[in-house]
């Protein structure tokens, strides 16, 4: 399976913040946006990425993570000229997707807690259909809402409706089969003009091919499209880090738990940038100084 992370928009509702910035690459605490669904995806075993971005911003991106040898996983970036809409996404990864099953995250989304790399592992081994979550908030509308029955079965979806059916709403992680690039082109855009994951998860629905795991109590699930979710998403990064001391979204960790590379180059990694408590993080998972 292959990954893609969507990391376009113009961020309008952060403006003046991103106004010459990328969302996705603003702080969220101590590390890039990006980092936490790129660690999400390197924790589902999945090692062949496609980061897509707004021309202006590639350079960045490009300078922030290469690419992806430091860290044992393949990079490539695509340019999304405008936003069309998540779905839009395996239009411009068709070549990269290359027929293959894949998996997209949102670039802004961050996903935590216990068992959810097994929970990852599971989803990337999907055979056929697609796989997305169920996620219990108190504002459904805001979001695409699933519906579902006493045995777990989906029974409808709708994009941000103003009377939602159930408190789930589907969080920017998305698991699919084979056929999602020819799905995806038979979409029209929605009324707000984009390709709706929520139309393309529909068709899944339709064919009796989707599935939906709900993320329980506990769990976290943080996406940050404005100021107010941005801070209470570092608020809640920086809590869990200091109570714990283990850190939400370091790929350069994950890269290393997974075997995606060795200890000497944690060790470099963490020491290019060793003034830092993420520096210094690094070198004690090196040095087998964090369980
Ligand atoms: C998008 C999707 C929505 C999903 C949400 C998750 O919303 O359209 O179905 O629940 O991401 O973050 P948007 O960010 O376009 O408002």
């Amino acid at each position: 399976m292959k990954a893609l992370i969507l990391s376009g928009g113009h961020g309008t509702r952060l403006y003046p913040i991103t106004k010459a910035v990328s969302k996705q690459l603003l702080p969220v605490y101590d590390k890039p946006m990006i980092y936490y669904p790129l660690s999400t995806v390197m924790l589902s075993g999945i090692r062949e990425v496609l980061l897509i971005t707004n021309p202006e911003y590639l350079d960045l991106y490009l300078r922030l993570l290469g690419d992806g040898s430091q860290l044992g996983i393949h990079i490539e970036y695509a340019i999304q000229n405008e936003p069309r809409g998540l779905a839009d996404a395996f239009l411009v990864g068709e070549k990269f997707i290359a027929g293959e099953k894949c998996m997209l995250i949102l670039g802004d989304n961050i996903f935590h807690g216990r068992g959810f790399g097994a929970t990852l592992r599971r989803a990337a081994s999907l055979e056929k259909g697609a796989l997305i979550f169920g996620y219990y908030v108190k504002n459904p509308s805001a979001y695409g809402v699933i519906e579902i029955d006493a045995g777990g079965k989906a029974l409808s979806i709708e994009e941000k409706p103003s009377q939602p059916r159930s408190h789930y709403a589907v969080p920017g992680l998305y698991f699919y089969d084979e056929k999602v690039v020819e799905f995806a082109k038979e979409l029209k855009p929605s009324a707000r003009g984009e390709l709706e994951i929520t139309d393309l998860n529909r068709k899944y629905l339709e064919r009796g091919e989707l599935q939906v795991e709900i993320l329980g109590r506990g769990f976290a699930w943080l996406d940050m499209g404005t100021c107010e979710s941005l801070l209470e998403a570092a608020n809640f990064v920086e809590t869990i880090q200091k109570r714990q001391g283990f850190y939400i979204g370091c790929i350069e960790e994950v890269a290393y738990r997974m075997g995606y590379i060795d200890r000497e180059q944690l060790l470099k990694l963490g020491k290019a940038m060793e003034k830092t408590d993420y520096g210094k993080y690094l070198i004690e998972i090196a040095n087998g100084e964090q369980k």
